[in-house]
């Protein structure tokens, strides 16, 4: 069975300004903010699924490193060692694609941050066609050894997160109950537009939207965003609830599948796995 690819991409305030377009220069830089919980989805869901038997890859396409050290794992050292942005912008053979995996756990596998991931954009830019398939040449050589495949954006539309958009089969959109969210997901729908006809990308499946940090009782505001959130064209596949045992997970470098099993937090990334696809509705293990 082919790996399944997930991309977990920003539609958080971030986005908010940012017009992407293949093949020209309107694309304006988006402010370095986000915290849609992109990377806690990523992580907890990809802990689920290694929990449940399946052999997955994360990969941490931020420079900031957040889903790397809530593992409590190293930065790759550009100066020392292969990483993922100089694999993408020089090419690299298969055993240097392994090269770049550190295991965490059982099943559990990630590709970490190195700091060189903060000027790959800019390089990226400068590469004469086909910018936006160097995340594929490397994670394709990977295929084979994982059942599931989930990458870590960081907050921007910009060309490493095309990377990431070209690769995936599947995008998973973490939103927060804030009506940025709502906005800028229009945004990110018409970038990946774009970017399937100007790039002539096959178009990713959208899995749908992860509504994060639900903190209830909800305040009339937050109750009127969470309901347009369900009204918008994407099915919500998972609700997930704000928990001090997020941080508490990351504080020890642990998932939560790991640190927390029977947590109504960890039974509502099971049941993301599930409405996502990525189980079957009774867990195997
Ligand atoms: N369900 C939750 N319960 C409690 N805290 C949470 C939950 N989800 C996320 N958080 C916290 O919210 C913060 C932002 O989450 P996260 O780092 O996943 O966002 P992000 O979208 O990846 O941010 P960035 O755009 O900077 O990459 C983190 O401190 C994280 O621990
Ligand atoms: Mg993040």
């Amino acid at each position: 069975m082919p790996s399944l690819r997930c991309a977990v991409v920003t539609v958080d305030r971030s986005c908010g300004g940012t017009v992407c377009r293949y093949g020209d220069d309107e694309r304006r830089a988006a402010e370095p903010e986000g915290r849609g919980a992109k990377t806690t989805t990523t992580l907890h869901l990809g802990g689920t699924l290694a929990a449940a038997g399946r052999k997955t890859l994360l990969v941490d396409l931020d420079g900031q490193g957040n889903l790397t050290t809530g593992l409590k794992l190293d930065r790759l050292d550009p100066k020392a060692e292969l990483t993922l942005a100089s694999a993408m912008l020089d090419g690299c053979d298969r055993e240097q694609a392994r090269s770049l995996v550190r295991q965490h756990s059982e099943n559990l596998f990630v590709i970490p941050s190195a700091l060189d991931l903060f000027t790959l954009p800019r390089k990226l830019y400068s590469v004469r066609g086909g910018a936006e398939h160097r995340l594929s040449w490397v994670l394709e050589l990977l295929e084979d050894d994982f059942d599931h495949c989930l990458v870590d954006c960081r907050p921007a539309l910009e060309v490493d997160t095309d990377n990431a958009l070209t690769w995936a089969t599947d995008v998973l959109i973490p939103v927060d109950v804030d009506e940025f969210s709502i906005e800028a997901l229009e945004l990110l729908l018409g970038q990946v537009h774009t970017l399937v006809t100007d790039a002539r990308v096959a178009p990713p499946r959208y899995r749908g939207l992860v509504i994060n940090k639900i903190d209830r009782p909800f305040s009339g505001f937050h109750q009127k965003v969470y309901d347009a959130i369900h009204q918008l064209p994407l099915p919500v596949v998972g609700e997930i609830p704000m928990r001090t045992a997020v941080a508490e997970a990351k504080n020890k470098g642990l998932t939560i599948a790991q640190y927390e099993p029977k947590s109504d937090v960890a039974r509502m990334f099971r049941d993301l796995a599930v409405k996502a696809g990525y189980l079957p509705e009774t867990p195997s293990s």
